[in-house]
C-alpha cells in the first residue's frame, strides 16, 4: 500500500509508491504546486527539496511558472492552462482557496474552492497497490445557485517533469491499418499537443507519452510517462520553456468544445496516470503492463482463448452453412472461441445498409442464431458476435424510425463515412435502446463474447434539442462505458473485445471494461511487428488480439510464410482470421501444431514480463522475450524480416533471467547458463531467407 503523508508545517503531501516518490504543496496564496517526482524520498529527505515560491524577478513571468499542480487559467499564470473556466458573469480567472484533504486507502483528495465563485475543485491521487503508477483526476462541482460555469478545458492532471539538460518524447502516431508507429523525438520548445478530435481515441495518436533526457535506452535510464484512460476526444500538451521546465498536461476534450457545469453538477475527469521508472523504456513498459493486468483489465487472471474470426474469410457474405463449415474447421484446429463478424443482421449485405437493426437476418439464418450457436457450443467453443452499437446506416429501419437519433445540426450536411452516421449515445433514450438491444441479443442467444466495433469518427456533432450540446462529446463515451458495464453486470460470463476499425479505440479507459482489443485491421505480419512494438510500449500482450490470416495479405497483398504469420501472432492473443475452409491440409496440420504450442506458452506470453530484445528496425532481425511472473519459464521470439547478403547470424542477448540459474531449451534439450544468455546471448538458429522466425522455450532448472 502506498504511504501518503501530510506535513502541516510545510503544507505539503508526500506520496510514496512501491519504489518512487511524489510531492505537492500549497503555495503561500493557497494554490496547489508541484514539488517532486522521482526516486523514493523520506519526509526528511523531501525537506531538502521543498521549494518556496521564488521572488518575482521580472514583470513578464509568473514566479511559479511551470510548477502548478493543475495549471489554472487566471491571475499572472501564463503556462498552458489545464483548467480553464468561465463563470456565469463572464469572469475567467480562477483563484484557489484550500479547503481540506483526506487520505484513505491509498487515495489522497485535496479540496479547494474558488475565492468568490460557487466552484469546488478536488484533485485526486491514487496509487494502485504494488505499483509505481499514480492515478490522478480532477473533480469540479458547481455548488451555487447561479448560472452555469463553462468548462473550456478541464485536464485530469498536469505532470511536472524534473529539469534535465534535454528532453525527448516517445509517442505513437499512425492511421487506419498503420496504428501505433513508435516515434522518439526531441521535445520542441513551446507547446506541442497530441490528441484526437474524432470522438474516439483514434488511430492517429494514442493517449500516452514517455519523456526522458534523450539518453534512456531499452534497459537503462530514467523515464517519466503518463497515460490517459479515455476513449473519446482527448489532448495531451507538452510545454517546454526556455528555463528548462517541462510539463505534460492532459485530459478529455478538445479546443472549441465547451460543455457547461450546471448548479449542483459534478464533472469528474478520467484518470491521467503517471509513472516514473529508472530502468529504461523496457522497465516502463513492464510497469504499465503489470498495472494493466492487476488494476485495469476486468478479469486479469484469465487466459484469453484462441479465437477464430470470420471477417477476412467471408466479408459480408455470411451464411449459416458457411459459418458452420468455418466453425467445424476452427474447432478441429483447437480454436476455443468462434466469432461471427459483420453481416449477420438486418439488411447487411454490404456496408450500405443494416447498421442499427440488431435482429438476425432470416434469409441468412432461417432458424435464427440458435442452430449456429448450438453447433459452436457443441463443438466445444464459445460463441462471439460482432456488433457496432454506436452506428446507423441511413438505409436501416432504425434510421427511418428515428432520424433525430444521430449526431447532427439541422442546417448542416449529415456527412457519411463508410455510409454510416453516429448515434447520439448522450441521449438516454438512445443509450437505453442500445443497451436493451444488446442485452436481448446476449441473453437470447447465449452469446459469450461481443466484438464491439466503431467504424467512423464524429462529424457535425450537434444535438439540436439540447441547450448544452457540447456535453455529448464526454457523455457519448460515458454512455459507451455505462452500457459495457451494465452488460457485464447482467451477463457475468460475457467477454468483450474493443475495436474501432482496428486499433482506433485502445486505451486504459476501454480496457477497464473489455478483455482484449483489436490491434489493427492490418494483419500483415511484417507490419504487425511494428504495430505490436508500438502497442506494447504501454499496453499488455494479454489484451492484444493478433490473427493469422490468408496469404497474400488482405490489406497489403504481401506474402509471408505461414510460420512467420503464426509466430508474430503468438506474441499476443492468438487468433485465426483466414478462410480456413480453403487452407490446404498441410497448412491446417501446421496450424493445429502451432495452436497447441501457443496454448502451452500462452501463460508466459499473456501473463509474463515482456523484454524487447531487438526492436523491429534492428538490421533485419528483431526479438522479443516473455518471462513468466515466477521466473521459471521464458519464451523467446526471433524474427528475421529481411535477410541481408553476407550477414552471419548473431547471438541475441536475453534479459530478465537469473544469472546464477541454468536454463534448458525445451526443444533441443541444450542447457545454458543464465549468465551466458545474458552476457553473450543465444544463437537463435533461424531458417534461411526473409521472413524467418523461431520460438525458443526455456525452462529454469
Ligand atoms: C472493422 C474491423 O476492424 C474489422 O475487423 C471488421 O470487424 C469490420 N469492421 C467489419 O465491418
Amino acid at each position: 500500500m502506498a504511504e501518503i503523508a501530510f506535513d502541516a508545517g510545510t503544507r505539503s503531501w508526500l506520496i510514496r509508491t512501491a519504489a518512487t516518490g511524489y510531492a505537492l504543496r500549497l503555495t503561500e496564496d493557497d494554490a496547489p504546486s508541484h514539488v517532486y517526482w522521482g526516486p523514493a524520498l523520506t519526509p526528511d529527505q523531501l525537506a531538502d527539496v521543498l521549494p518556496r515560491t521564488k521572488e518575482r524577478w521580472d514583470a513578464f513571468n509568473d514566479p511559479n511558472e511551470g510548477l502548478d499542480e493543475l495549471a489554472a487559467d487566471g491571475g499572472t499564470r501564463y503556462w498552458t492552462p489545464a483548467l480553464q473556466l468561465r463563470f456565469a458573469d463572464g469572469t475567467r480567472a480562477l483563484e484557489w482557496r484550500y479547503l481540506d484533504h483526506d487520505i484513505d486507502d491509498g487515495m489522497l483528495r485535496v479540496r479547494f474552492r474558488d475565492r468568490h465563485y460557487p466552484l469546488r475543485i478536488t484533485l485526486g491521487y491514487r496509487v494502485p497497490a504494488g505499483t509505481d503508477v499514480i492515478e490522478r483526476w480532477t473533480e469540479l462541482t458547481h455548488d451555487g445557485p447561479d448560472g452555469p460555469i463553462e468548462v473550456i478545458r478541464a485536464d485530469s492532471a498536469t505532470w511536472v517533469v524534473p529539469v534535465r539538460p534535454d528532453y525527448r518524447i516517445s509517442h505513437v502516431t499512425g492511421r487506419w491499418a498503420a496504428e501505433s508507429q513508435l516515434l522518439r523525438e526531441p521535445v520542441p520548445h513551446g507547446e506541442t499537443t497530441f490528441g484526437s478530435r474524432r470522438g474516439i481515441t483514434g488511430h492517429h495518436a494514442n493517449p500516452w507519452v514517455m519523456l526522458d533526457d534523450g539518453e534512456a535506452t531499452e534497459r537503462h535510464g530514467e523515464v517519466y510517462s503518463a497515460a490517459l484512460a479515455w476513449s473519446g476526444s482527448w489532448r495531451i500538451t507538452t510545454t517546454r520553456s526556455s528555463t528548462g521546465r517541462l510539463t505534460v498536461t492532459g485530459g478529455f476534450g478538445q479546443d472549441g468544445v465547451v460543455p457547461r457545469l450546471n448548479p449542483g453538477d459534478t464533472l469528474t475527469t478520467p484518470v491521467f496516470a503517471g509513472l516514473y521508472t529508472d530502468g529504461g523504456f523496457g522497465a516502463a513498459s513492464r510497469a504499465w503492463h503489470a498495472y494493466a493486468l492487476r488494476h485495469v483489465l476486468p478479469h486479469p487472471d484469465e487466459l484469453r482463448p484462441v479465437l477464430y474470426n470470420s471477417w477476412e474469410a467471408t466479408g459480408f457474405d455470411v451464411t449459416e452453412a458457411g459459418q458452420r463449415e468455418l466453425a467445424k474447421k476452427a474447432a478441429a484446429l483447437g480454436v476455443e472461441l468462434f466469432v461471427m463478424d459483420d453481416g449477420w443482421f438486418g439488411a447487411r449485405d454490404g456496408d450500405h445498409a443494416g447498421l442499427g437493426d440488431w435482429h438476425v437476418n432470416r434469409d441468412k439464418f432461417p432458424g435464427g442464431l440458435e442452430p449456429l450457436v448450438g453447433e459452436v457450443h457443441g463443438l466445444g467453443m464459445k460463441f462471439g458476435l460482432w456488433v457496432e452499437p454506436e452506428m446507423v446506416n441511413p438505409d436501416s429501419e432504425l434510421y427511418r424510425a428515428h432520424p433525430d437519433w444521430v449526431l447532427h445540426y439541422p442546417q448542416r450536411t449529415r456527412s457519411e463515412l463508410r455510409r454510416q452516421l453516429v448515434l447520439n449515445f448522450a441521449r438516454p433514450d438512445v443509450a437505453g435502446w442500445a443497451f436493451d438491444s444488446l442485452d436481448a441479443l446476449v441473453g437470447e442467444y447465449g452469446i459469450d463474447f461481443l466484438k464491439w466495433d466503431m467504424n467512423r469518427p464524429f462529424s457535425e456533432a450537434g444535438w439540436p434539442d439540447d441547450g448544452d450540446q457540447d456535453r455529448l462529446w464526454v457523455e457519448h463515451t460515458r454512455a459507451v462505458y455505462g452500457i459495457m458495464d451494465r452488460l457485464r453486470a447482467a451477463h457475468p460470463g460475457l467477454r468483450i473485445e474493443a475495436c474501432s476499425g482496428g486499433g482506433g479505440r485502445i486505451d486504459f479507459g476501454v480496457m477497464a471494461r473489455t478483455d482484449q482489443v483489436w490491434t489493427s485491421d492490418n494483419t500483415d505480419s511484417l507490419d504487425r511487428l511494428v504495430i505490436q512494438h508500438g502497442y506494447g510500449q504501454v499496453y499488455p500482450a494479454r489484451a492484444m488480439s493478433a490473427w493469422v490470416t490468408d496469404d497474400p495479405n488482405f490489406v497489403t497483398h504481401r506474402s509471408t510464410p505461414l510460420r512467420f504469420r503464426f509466430h508474430v501472432a503468438m506474441a499476443g492473443v492468438l487468433g485465426i482470421g483466414g478462410d480456413i475452409v480453403e487452407w490446404p491440409e498441410e497448412d491446417l496440420a501446421y496450424a493445429r501444431e502451432q495452436i497447441a504450442l501457443y496454448k502451452e506458452i500462452r501463460p508466459v506470453v499473456q501473463h509474463g514480463r515482456l523484454h524487447r530484445l531487438l526492436p523491429p528496425d534492428t538490421d533485419g532481425v528483431s526479438a522479443l522475450q516473455y518471462v513468466a511472473a515466477d521466473g521459471e519459464r521464458a519464451v523467446v521470439f526471433v524474427f528475421r524480416q529481411a535477410a541481408h547478403f553476407h550477414t552471419h547470424e548473431r547471438p541475441v542477448r536475453l534479459d530478465g533471467l537469473a544469472p546464477s540459474a541454468r536454463y534448458r531449451d525445451d526443444d533441443t534439450g541444450q542447457v545454458w547458463h543464465g549468465a551466458a544468455l545474458l552476457a553473450h546471448g543465444l544463437f537463435p538458429g533461424l531458417p534461411d531467407g526473409d521472413f524467418a522466425s523461431v520460438v525458443i522455450r526455456l525452462t529454469k532448472l
